[in-house]
């Protein structure tokens, strides 16, 4: 096969340093140093760059609610964000932040050459404006009634219980949540960014870069929708870097965020010999250069981002790769659950080794969310890891150690096996490459299963109780720790302090991917040292415990039928297909179904006889709530309640999403 080395930027979305780094957030930055480390695993030039987000209207507050300056609070978290990363072993080539010279320079240098080509107008438009404090307000800053549900204080962007698109305007008794004033409507000049003009470009860039067929979906609809031309200038007070050739107007934090992975990059270049800015960043580049990002940020970097690129003379990133959302048991996180865990607390109880692998175990290519179930997590990384994985070398090790003096042999007993592990690497290395690190996890750890199902046959414990084979236990050995060397080899990525502990023990230098094919043989190992311990229930618990914030006793009114947003949430809907539908003995009005959710079967007692021929629900799906309480019921335990309109008897419509919908997608 031959080797042609890459030149990669990869980038992870710079965080705001308005809070605390969360369970959230790590599914970007594990994500995205995996995939970084196996890039370099694979002998690749690759580089890796983040920085802090640290301008916008959010943060200025923030840091005045604190009494600080923002320059101070960017400082204070950038640095707490540092140590975070750094003990979850998310190893940037460089960390830098988006208030910085490079990034100004930059910003400035683009805004210009927009400016230059026509790209760039001012127009005026009319705002909300706090009088008191001074200054116009972000739509999420003023809160009142929404005219569609009545619910009270709400933000003027999109109401959080019926989801109506709101402004300041169509709120009922809008007040601004800085002053609690009134807020009036204020003209302001602003400057635009002609994105309309770049349809053609970007549906170009669509087609040339190598994204992925659902980020493809969703800029078919933004272009259906019809681009708009896009708002890049604030008012003073604003912390951000300010137009040129102006006095109060500053740019648009989302304008400037992005930029920052190009001053990042800039500050690393300016004390690195080897990287040169242009040889990355002028069109037709032969480096490839990927954006890692949530799906909430997807319009900024598939639009926005390559059309300011474009516009600017730049080249054009090679894909913009999108994650979902995470959920905790099912759930969003919540505080007073327990289940927004920060990054922090999370170190003070677990090993972050753990969650790399859990999210790996659980990560594809797609935008669908996924779930952190802490009970399954607690199962998964024991079972997968601890009595998997390692557990091939402590069951070998010993033996190796004290029976031939740390001497692996010099053949192994049965190379045949070892070529299962070794043919599996190109698959593997495909699944990384394509982000689809649960099939990677799945594949390495049923390779884990034959390793200790070939222990488990000869036995080496009994082997070396008897005259006749007590030679061969080394070979058995020597197979077996070949075997967990080659898979560790290809989880390096994901657990790297694990694999730092294996290659000591193996007595290696660095790795190569390419490692993992050929045995190591005739060595002498070092000392076993356990790799890992297993995972207490009570760990988590305790965790839970440390997150969890009283809730506020808020002015929920329950003297009226309402239920608050929080009771909402705690519905888990989700989409079911009918696997069976039965009629049951003695029940005029049910009907026994067994439902696929997702992750398991339920059976539910549905009154839907009157309605429907069990036949004809064989295949449909069906929206579920799938955290109710198990009910016990005359003819059986019902696990579950299904959601149907109409008035009853032989008019009751199931709801069925049949088009795209898959067992276990949440429908909230
Ligand atoms: N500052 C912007 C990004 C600018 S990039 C030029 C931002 N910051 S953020 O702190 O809110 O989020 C940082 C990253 O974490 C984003 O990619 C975001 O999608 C991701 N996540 C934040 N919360 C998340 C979850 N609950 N689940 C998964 N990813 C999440 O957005
Ligand atoms: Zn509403």
């Amino acid at each position: 096969m031959s080797y042609k080395q890459r030149t990669i930027l990869v980038s992870s979305a710079l965080p705001y340093v308005n809070g605390p780094m969360h369970m959230g957030h790590l599914v970007e930055y594990l994500q995205s140093d995996i995939w970084v480390r196996f890039q370099k695993l694979r002998g690749h030039k690759c580089t890796y760059v983040c920085a802090s987000d640290s301008h916008g209207t959010p943060i200025m507050l923030k840091a005045r609610e604190l009494g600080v300056t923002p320059e101070q609070l960017t400082e204070e978290i950038s640095a707490q964000f540092i140590r975070d990363f750094s003990d979850f072993n998310v190893e940037f080539d460089n960390y830098h932040t988006t208030h910085s010279i490079e990034n100004e320079e930059l910003v400035v240098e683009i805004y210009k050459r927009l400016r230059a080509t026509g790209d760039i107008y001012t127009k005026t438009i009319e705002q909300s404006f706090d009088e008191k404090e001074g200054m116009f307000l972000p739509d999420r800053f003023v809160r009142g009634t929404c005219p569609r549900c009545k619910s009270e204080d709400q933000p003027g962007d999109a109401c959080e219980i019926c989801g109506t698109t709101n402004t300041p305007e169509t709120l009922i008794n809008p007040v601004s949540v800085l002053s609690g004033t009134t807020p009036v409507r204020r003209e302001s000049e602003h400057y635009f960014f002609k994105l309309s003009e770049y349809e053609k470009r970007l549906r170009q860039w669509m087609n040339d870069a190598t994204l992925d067929k659902h980020v493809i979906a969703k800029l078919d609809e933004w272009f259906d929708a019809g681009l708009q031309d896009w708002d890049i200038s604030r008012d003073a007070p604003y912390f951000g870097f300010r137009i040129p050739d102006t006095d109060d107007k500053y740019f648009y934090v989302w304008l400037d965020a992005p930029v920052g992975y190009l001053a990042s990059f800039k500050n690393l270049c300016d004390r690195r010999d080897d990287l040169n800015f242009d040889d990355y960043w002028k069109p037709g580049s032969d480096a490839e250069v990927y954006h890692f990002i949530g799906k909430d940020i997807m319009y900024f970097h598939t639009l926005f981002w390559p059309a300011v690129l474009r516009g600017a003379g730049f080249r054009t990133p090679t894909s913009v790769y999108a994650h979902g959302f995470l959920t905790v048991n099912g759930q969003k996180m919540s505080k007073s659950r327990g289940t927004f865990i920060k990054a922090r607390s999370y170190l003070d109880n677990l090993n972050p080794e753990f969650l790399r692998y859990y999210y790996a175990a659980k990560l594809g290519r797609t935008i669908e969310d996924i779930d952190l179930n802490l009970d399954d997590f607690v199962a998964r990384v024991n079972a997968d890891l601890v009595g998997k994985l390692i557990n091939i070398a402590s069951r070998c090790a010993g033996f190796i150690s004290k029976q031939f003096d740390g001497q692996l042999a010099a053949s192994l007993p049965d190379p045949a096996l070892f070529a299962e592990f070794a043919d599996a690497s190109d698959i593997i290395a495909d699944h990384y490459e394509r982000r689809e690190y649960s099939k990677a996890m799945r594949l390495i750890m049923s390779l884990a299963d034959k390793a200790n199902r070939y222990i488990d046959e000869l036995k080496p414990w009994i082997m070396s109780k008897d005259e006749n084979t007590v030679a061969d236990v080394q070979l058995v050995c020597t197979q077996g720790v070949n075997m967990f060397r080659s898979l560790m080899i290809y989880l390096s990525p994901v657990l790297p302090v694990v694999a730092d502990g294996a290659r000591a023990f193996l007595n290696e230098g660095g790795w190569r991917w390419q490692d993992a094919s050929t045995p190591l043989l005739s060595t002498t190992l070092s000392q076993f040292k356990p790799l890992l311990t297993r995972v207490e229930p009570e760990q988590v618990q305790r965790l839970i415990e440390q997150s969890q914030e009283s809730s506020p006793v808020t002015a929920t009114k329950s003297d009226d039928d309402t239920i608050s947003i929080d009771d909402f949430m705690k519905v888990d809907l989700r989409i079911a297909r009918i696997e069976k539908a039965e009629t049951v003995d003695g029940a005029d009005k049910l009907l026994s179904l067994t439902l696929d959710v997702g992750d398991s079967q339920r059976t539910v007692f549905a009154g839907i006889k009157a309605a429907y021929d069990p036949a004809s629900l064989v295949g449909r799906h069906v929206i579920v709530v799938a955290n109710l309480a198990p009910r016990k019921m005359k003819f059986g335990v019902s696990e579950g309640m299904v959601l149907a309109a109409g008035p009853g008897g032989s008019e009751i419509f199931l709801l069925s999403p049949d088009d795209g919908a898959k067992p276990g997608m949440r429908v909230k």
